[in-house]
């Protein structure tokens, strides 16, 4: 496919309705997942997405019979034929490498390249592998595979800390794995993302037996035999905060539906302090943007705490807040590359060390872009709609990866925003 790029006229005010898809960062474990057992899985609210779509086609590479229409998608896994992750679909995500708990727990073993996915620093699955073997695989790394192989999964306690705290994907990794071990598998600390919980979730309804999860200690007990199960993916709270950040940016007034903005608190919480002022429903969630904004303080951390996936786009929100305001980066090494870019739109921003300083500009000017990793892909196109003039982004795949129908949902909004080919 040829390489696409956005052209963006700026300064259109945003106002209007949109409507949040499904999560990514859940979507792609309970799809990975629902090869544990042999019965029929319907997913609901499943983002149409490439990543999506690459974790379907390694499933259905698995042996999977997979049917995916309107954002539903039946799986159904009565035979695994291959027990192998080649590295031309692993290589393309990184999240590939949830079919290695799942082929672990249902054929004990598997075979899995090493990942790849957005380069945002240096992202070993060491905690991953150190997991699985906690409760009875034997690992072994040759010619870029991993190789794993269980005689019998044994419930445990697994403590998989690394020097950035605990990690999200091997918490869920384990967590599958585990729900075929003989005996309890403790995971502590365990990450409580919300998207761990619904994994968790989903796993209960399909028979599984999993307490604790939205907590630092998840129990799991393993069983054998598993049944099928309907289940709704939770919202995206990754793209209803850029989609906030967007409306807040543009001094416009948007109302976002099918979201959960009990999953945004720490994000609503900054954008309160700069000013913007929200109206909350259940799953309903507008925001208006205030005319003149204040400056903030960030601070990146696990859940509850302030997203890394949202940095990106409010340092590109931060570059028109009158003042000084920074961003520390807890969780990732290299972060920041949306940094030099915006620099380049005339936004002034330091980096030093884990920690972004941002003295805000009066305006940003439209230029040419580069997009690198999925969520600084995003930044560069919020920059570009608050921009004088045009703005390029060009090598929006990353984009694609992680946000359903970006530019058509922009554009209902009244942004000025195309797609072309290069
Ligand atoms: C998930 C999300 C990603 C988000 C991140 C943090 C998916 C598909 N991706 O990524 O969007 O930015 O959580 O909220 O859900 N680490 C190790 N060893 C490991 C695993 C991780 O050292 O085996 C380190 C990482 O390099 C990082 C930190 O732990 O510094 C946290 O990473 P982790 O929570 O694992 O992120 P992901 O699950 O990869």
């Amino acid at each position: 496919m040829a390489m696409q790029r956005f052209v963006i006229e700026g300064g259109k005010k945003l106002a209007g309705t949109v409507r949040i898809s499904g999560a990514k960062n859940s979507a792609l474990p309970i799809i990975a997942a629902s090869i544990l057992t042999d019965k029929k899985v319907v997913l609901e609210n499943v983002p149409d997405l490439i990543d999506v779509r690459t974790m379907i086609e390694l499933i259905s590479y698995l042996g999977a019979k997979v049917d995916f229409r309107k954002n539903t998608l039946t799986i159904h896994a009565p035979h695994i034929k291959r027990i192998d992750a080649p590295y031309d679909i692993v290589r393309r995500m990184r999240a590939s490498y949830y079919v290695l708990g799942a082929l672990v727990a249902r054929e004990k073993k598997a075979h899995v390249s090493f990942p790849g996915g957005c380069a945002i620093g240096p992202r070993p699955i060491d905690l991953h592998i150190k997991g699985l073997e906690m409760i009875g695989t034997t690992v072994d790394i040759a010619d870029g595979y991993i190789n794993a192989r269980a005689r019998a999964l044994r419930g445990r306690e697994v403590n998989i800390q690394g020097p950035k705290g605990t990690s999200v994907g091997a918490t869920i990794n384990v967590m599958i794995a585990a729900t075929r071990a003989r005996g309890v598998t403790k995971i502590a600390p365990a990450a409580c993302e919300p998207e761990v919980v619904d994994v968790a979730n989903f796993l209960n309804a399909m028979g599984c037996s999993v307490a604790g999860h939205g907590t630092h200690t998840i129990i799991v007990h393993g069983r054998s035999s598993m049944s099928g199960v309907l289940y709704r993916i939770i919202p995206d709270r990754i793209e209803a905060g850029t989609f906030v950040v967007t409306a807040a940016m543009n001094r416009g007034d948007v109302t976002l539906e099918h979201c959960r903005p009990d999953h945004l608190k720490s994000v609503l919480d900054v954008l309160k302090e700069t000013g913007a002022t929200f109206t909350i429903g259940h799953d309903t969630l507008r925001i208006q943007g205030a005319k003149a904004m204040k400056p903030v303080n960030i601070f990146v951390a696990p859940y509850p705490g302030f997203p890394t996936d949202m940095q990106s786009q409010f340092m590109a929100f931060l570059s028109i807040v009158p003042g000084t305001s920074t961003i520390k980066e807890t969780i990732f090494e290299n972060r920041f590359m949306q940094a030099v870019e915006l620099m380049r739109m005339g936004a002034r921003i330091t980096i030093e060390g884990d920690t972004a300083v941002i003295h805000g500009v009066r305006r940003l000017s439209g230029a040419i872009l580069m997009a690198s990793d999925l969520r600084a892909s995003a930044a560069l196109v919020l920059a570009g709609l608050v921009a004088k003039g045009r703005t390029v982004v060009r090598r929006i795949y990353h984009l694609d990866r992680g946000y359903e129908q970006f530019e058509q949902k922009l554009r209902s909004l009244g942004a000025h925003i195309k797609r072309q080919s290069e």
